[in-house]
């Protein structure tokens, strides 16, 4: 039913980033939005381990009535999107490295890739660069650690810090003028590596345009809701499989807000 609420979900945090950008397009929407906090990261973890957590968390949704699902994250995105769509009778909505915006942006032809180990390993992943990249260089930089930093509430943290001035350097070394977000949890990352990087490379971070495809699909689909005619803000619930206590305190750091999350066990 369009009154239904929007689905969202990701390994942890990085999956606020989206919900963000939902929340401005799309007000009128409520949304159920579950952190798998108790087994983040997902981006060093095998393929049937993100597919079996996915899974999981889908059918969850589902069974609370989520009339579509966002998977906001690259790496559960890289290794599940493609049957889950056949699976379950609900429409989703995906996320990928913004390779594609990026290509367009660059003025050199030399684009930085942040991402998961796992998204950068996946095939998914493997047959975008194909199809779309022939012309450039790409420069793909694995994060191992960072998505932690975000889960634990630290996006300017000395440690977050050292961390992105080693995985970006290299790239600046080569003379790179764009750089991709590649995962949902470097948004919050968006600040400091701009201090990284003088301001002086583009950065591409796909969440808008992930929130302006869950509306086309909203329409397409006939499910958008009602109420935004009489202009009503709905709410998010929030749920987490690890700490309620550890991920609002979070939310709270990322987001500036003060929000209940309950247990999804
Ligand atoms: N936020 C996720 C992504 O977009 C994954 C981070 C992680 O759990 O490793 O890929």
């Amino acid at each position: 039913m369009k009154t239904d609420p929007v689905g969202i979900f990701d390994s942890g945090l990085g999956g606020l980033s989206v919900l963000q950008q939902v929340r401005k397009i799309l007000p009128e929407e409520a949304i159920l939005y579950v952190a798998d906090s108790a087994h983040a990261p997902y981006g060093c973890k095998n393929t049937p381990f993100v597919e079996q957590r996915s899974r999981f968390i889908t059918e969850r949704l589902i069974e609370q009535g989520a009339k579509i699902i966002v998977i906001a994250c690259n790496t559960a995105t890289a290794s599940t999107i493609e049957k889950f769509r056949q699976d379950y009778g609900i429409p989703f909505v995906g996320v990928e490295p913004g390779i594609k915006p990026a290509i367009q942006l660059s003025r050199n032809g030399k684009i930085g890739v942040l991402a998961t180990t796992a998204t950068l390993a996946s095939e998914r992943y493997k047959q975008l660069v194909h199809r779309f990249a022939s012309s450039v260089q790409l420069y793909n930089q694995p994060c191992p650690g960072l998505a932690d930093q975000i889960e634990a509430g630290q996006p300017d943290s000395s440690k977050t810090q050292l961390l992105l001035t080693q995985y970006i350097n290299p790239l600046i070394a080569e003379n790179i003028d764009t750089l991709v977000l590649g995962c949902t949890h470097y948004s919050f990352l968006s600040e400091a590596i701009k201090k990284i990087t003088s301001g002086e490379i583009i950065m591409v971070d796909t969440s808008q345009a992930v929130a302006e495809q869950l509306k086309r699909v909203l329409q397409s689909e006939q499910l958008k809701s009602r109420n935004f005619s009489k202009g009503i803000s709905l709410q998010v619930k929030y749920y987490s499989t690890g700490s309620i206590t550890e991920t609002a305190r979070a939310i709270k750091t990322l987001m500036h807000l003060d929000v209940e999350v309950s247990e999804l066990c």
